[in-house]
């Protein structure tokens, strides 16, 4: 019997997997069902550890995530140490800049509530932004600057945690999709593929997108729904870099990378488990690409991909145990943050699963949240 399996191998499930594995548990599968682990959301994801520009208001969501940001130098010190792998971790903040007068409203109400919550936010006029950014389109009209919000190289990210996994005796099963969690005298007992069965003491449900199709075999349990949010993504290349800080507007987003790639995301599209790219997302995409800066009109798109965001009902994270199933822990639904919130998600989930430590995380996102009706 393996003493616990993962269910997912995006940044969640070898995130948790990892602290599981620092905090003693040996025996961890996780099960994957595509032919590599990290390949979904995790991979498509723009890597941004944004909670200054992503969040909406000062909520126990702002809080969660500015905590992750915070454990994040940390983290990366520890995966480098643990696999010699650098994530790349770029702190040196983003812009959110305003090109409308709507954007502007925006941007003002921003700075106002979390200048009001103390936290570190600068407004900047027109001369200022293109000052810090000299490719920044001249028709800005002016912007803040997060200095707390950064990046990391999210596929590096995934490379290193795989690497941990690798290095310390985690067993990755790929190509295994489970299907069935399996349910005896009030206790998960495992998980089933077509093909092969896992008995185990506890399991970790960190499937993403697709939580919401893994079935309980014998009784129906009302699990959380969990539904897709495709995002489009493409990147352009140029030989000199044009952008030190990450650029963000009311409708998109430009990441710039360590190896001259620049990312321009995304779309936020409710069209169920299609991966596809559409020229009208492309489209978007360049133009947004376009309006922060005319610079890279001209360029040739360099890469294309999308991906699928676990969103839950109410656009929050699902984290810990239902209460009729203490050994299963879900872990899923980060929606747009979940390269940000890997390191937290991790922490407290093996702090409950080994020490059944609750932290105030694990009430504000339980599952619980979403009962009308008592089961089994
Ligand atoms: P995934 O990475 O999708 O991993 C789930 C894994 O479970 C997959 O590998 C899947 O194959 C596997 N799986 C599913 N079902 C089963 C099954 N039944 N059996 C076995 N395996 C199964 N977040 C940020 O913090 N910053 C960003 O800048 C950012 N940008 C984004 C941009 C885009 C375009 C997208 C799409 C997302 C972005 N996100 C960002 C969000 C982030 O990518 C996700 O929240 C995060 O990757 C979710 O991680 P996950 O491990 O839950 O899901
Ligand atoms: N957090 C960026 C995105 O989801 O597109």
């Amino acid at each position: 019997m393996n003493d616990l399996l993962i269910i997912g191998g995006g940044v969640i499930g070898l995130s948790v997997a990892r602290e599981l594995h620092k905090k003693g548990i040996k025996n961890i599968t996780i099960l994957e069902r595509e032919g590599e682990v990290g390949k979904e959301a995790s991979f498509a994801a723009a890597g941004m550890l944004a909670p200054h520009a992503e969040s909406q208001r000062t909520d126990d969501f702002f809080y969660f995530c500015h905590e992750s940001n915070e454990i994040y130098p940390n983290f990366a010190r520890e995966l480098f140490d643990e696999t010699g792998v650098d994530i790349e971790l770029n702190r040196e903040g983003t812009l959110y800049l305003a090109f409308t007068e709507n954007d502007s409203r925006e941007i003002r109400e921003r700075f106002e509530w979390q200048k009001n919550s103390g936290f570190s936010v600068e407004y900047l006029t027109a001369q200022e932004v293109r000052k810090a950014e000299p490719f920044v389109s001249p028709d800005v009209r002016e912007g803040l600057f997060f200095p707390r919000d950064w990046q990391v190289e999210n596929r590096r990210l995934l490379y290193a945690l795989q690497k941990f996994a690798e290095l310390n005796g985690i067993e990755i099963r790929t190509n295994t999709e489970v299907k069935n969690l399996l349910f005896e005298n009030g206790k998960i007992i495992g998980a089933e593929t077509d093909t092969e069965k896992f008995f185990v003491g506890k399991i970790v449900l960190a499937s993403g997108a697709w939580t919401s199709l893994v079935k309980l075999d014998t009784r129906v349990l009302p699990m959380p729904t969990v539904r897709p949010i495709r995002g489009q993504m493409i990147s352009f290349r140029t030989a000199k870099r044009l952008f030190a800080k990450v650029i963000y507007t009311p409708r998109g987003y430009l990441v710039p990378r360590a190896d001259g790639r620049i990312l321009s995301g995304a779309t936020v599209e409710d069209a169920g488990f299609n991966k596809s790219l559409t020229e009208s997302g492309i489209e978007f995409l360049r133009q947004n690409a376009l309006e922060i800066s005319p610079s890279l009109a001209g360029l040739e798109i360099f890469e294309k991909w999308s991906g699928l965001r676990p969103c839950a009902a109410d656009g929050f994270p699902i984290l810990g145990a239902l209460p009729e199933l203490e050994n299963l822990f879900i872990a899923t639904a980060h929606y747009r943050n979940g390269i940000l919130l890997a390191p937290l998600t991790a922490k407290i989930l093996a702090d409950k699963i080994v020490g059944d430590k609750n932290s105030k995380y694990l009430e504000s996102f339980s599952p619980r949240r979403f009962r009308t009706v008592t089961a089994i």
